[in-house]
């Protein structure tokens, strides 16, 4: 339950109306039964309430079967819910919820028809994901008791409720349905209506970078997703995501967003993907995406052959994360800091952890050739895998040192082609950059974004609590380095973090 104190939901005595009874109104209609509102349930197809109705007394049955509420409570539920046959059934409802097809004039239509049919002081609610509020609102007579109301998949499961204010919503009733969303147990997140509002906009990075890195050959899909879960603490894998979304799905949003925003290039669609898309590879549902589902084995991550060394060789400077779990699995003594962040030395070879270049233009740079890149990794201490990066210049002697001092100190160990930023630095920079820019955009708040993130698309830590963690002006620099790298106006620095970089600040203070 959400911490924020619920100030003025509608009361559990209102009456809820959904239209659309497909998998998000039934899901929505559960949820809003379960918080002891009656609900009445209508579609153009009345066998989907029936279905929805059946469907969701049957899930009221199994939580009450698992101990998770009373028979009691899953009778009373499963009896709140009533069918509607017609729209005028709903004039006495305080909150509709729209979950129809995504169709921005079906939309309209059904909510000037509803305007007719409900109080002036009903509540009209959209669970649009990618048509403008602003947009469904403009043919309303009264477009400020509009507003979105964004649920996930599935929607019993998933806390986050996205509560999107169109140009004309009332702020006060946004609020209000904010503080229902509360009391119906979920974590709701105020925002303007943007493309994408806050998730679909913020996540695009998660799959955009691991696509990139695929389409560099940095590594397979299976590595690179290994190196997401195992060091950067997501979840689940990009690709193995992307395969369970759906490619269509996921392309879909991808092209919708990066069209909205007027062709930006941060938010440029793979042609990896696309190709997926045409041969109809599209993940999970239809047998074959990035991995094939037909029973056949997965294909293993890459990982380094073991090699050992002799720590006697060894080095460890400053308190960094990754300096420490080694000091503490090795037992060597970390010396002081040093200006230039190097981690660890065994012999000629360097380890740093990558600040966006790439370790062959780092050599260069420092003059330096026995040099070895780190990704990032969520927590050091906990992290089973580690992402490495070697230099076009760097011995196979002084790889193999860096390998072996990280493989004793227990971690599974792989390397990726040596492209700038490595895997989960460069995407957590760029889903930081993303969600500062909704920030400094006045799109949402510091605190919704990273709660949208966590609870809509269950990523280990707040993008931006994790700048924080590893430093903003680290983060800018991963950032324009590789925005230097590649000259592309995809990866530039969002004014916020460049602002906050040049007084020396962090998100949070
Ligand atoms: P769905 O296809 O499962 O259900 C849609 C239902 O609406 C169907 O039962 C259909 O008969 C009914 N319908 C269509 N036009 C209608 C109309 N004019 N009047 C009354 N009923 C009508 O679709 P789903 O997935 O539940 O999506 C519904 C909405 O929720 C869409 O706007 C979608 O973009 C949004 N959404 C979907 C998510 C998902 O993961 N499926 C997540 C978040 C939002």
């Amino acid at each position: 339950m959400n911490m924020r104190q619920i100030a003025n939901p509608l009361p559990a005595t209102a009456r809820i109306a959904v239209i659309g009874s497909g998998t998000m109104g039934a899901g929505i209609a559960q949820v809003a039964a379960a918080a002891g509102h009656t609900v009445q349930l209508f579609d153009n197809r009345p066998a989907a309430v029936d279905k929805a109705i059946s469907d969701i007394a049957g899930m009221f049955a199994k939580l009450a079967a698992k101990g998770k509420m009373t028979a009691e409570a899953a009778a009373d539920a499963s009896a709140r819910l009533q069918p509607a046959t017609r729209l005028e059934e709903l004039a006495g409802a305080a909150l509709v919820v729209e979950a129809i097809v995504e169709n921005l004039e079906l939309k309209r239509t059904l909510f000037s028809q509803l305007e007719e049919i409900v109080g002036d002081d009903c509540i009209l609610a959209s669970n649009t994901s990618s048509i403008s509020i602003t947009s469904i609102g403009a043919t309303l007579r009264l477009p400020q008791r509009l507003a979105g109301m964004h649920f996930f998949n599935p929607v019993p499961l998933m806390a986050l409720v996205e509560i999107i204010s169109g140009l004309a919503t009332d702020a006060t009733l946004a609020q209000r349905l904010a503080d229902t969303a509360s009391a119906w147990g979920k974590n709701p997140v105020r925002t303007r209506s943007t493309p994408g509002f806050i998730v679909n906009r913020v996540a695009r990075p998660y799959y955009a970078e691991a696509l990139r890195l695929l389409n560099e050959q940095a590594a397979t899909p299976a590595t690179i997703d290994a190196v997401m879960r195992e060091s950067g603490g997501f979840r689940m894998g990009p690709f193995e995501l992307m395969d369970l979304i759906g490619h269509d799905v996921n392309f879909a949003v991808t092209q919708s967003v990066f069209q909205a925003y007027f062709t930006d290039p941060r938010f440029t669609p793979s042609l990896i993907q696309q190709e997926l898309v045409n041969a109809g590879f599209l993940g999970r549902k239809s047998g074959r995406g990035f991995y094939r589902y037909d029973g056949s084995d997965m294909p293993d991550a890459d990982v380094e052959a073991s090699a050992t060394v002799a720590l006697d060789a060894a080095q460890l400077f400053g308190q960094h994360g990754l300096v420490q779990a080694l000091a503490e699995r090795s037992g060597l003594a970390p010396q002081a800091a040093r200006d230039d962040g190097l981690l660890a030395r065994v012999g000629a070879a360097h380890l740093y952890l990558t600040d966006g270049r790439s370790a062959t233009r780092r050599a260069q740079d420092m003059g330096v050739r026995d040099i070895v890149l780190v990704d990032l990794a969520l927590d050091y201490g906990s992290a089973r895998r580690l992402a490495v990066a070697r230099a076009d210049q760097c011995s196979d002697a002084a790889f193999g040192a860096i390998v072996a001092l990280l493989q004793q100190a227990g971690y599974v160990v792989t390397r990726l082609d040596d492209i700038p930023g490595l895997a989960v630095m460069r995407t957590v920079a760029m889903l930081a950059n993303e969600a500062a820019d909704t920030v400094h955009q006045g799109v949402c708040s510091l605190a919704d974004v990273d709660m949208a993130m966590q609870k809509g698309v269950n990523y280990p830590r707040g993008p931006l609590a994790w700048a924080d963690a590893i430093g903003v002006a680290c983060v800018a620099q991963v950032l324009s380095h590789l925005s230097t790298t590649y000259g592309e106006d995809r990866y530039r620095v969002s004014p916020l973090i460049q602002r906050l970089t040049a007084s020396g600040r962090n998100f949070h203070g």
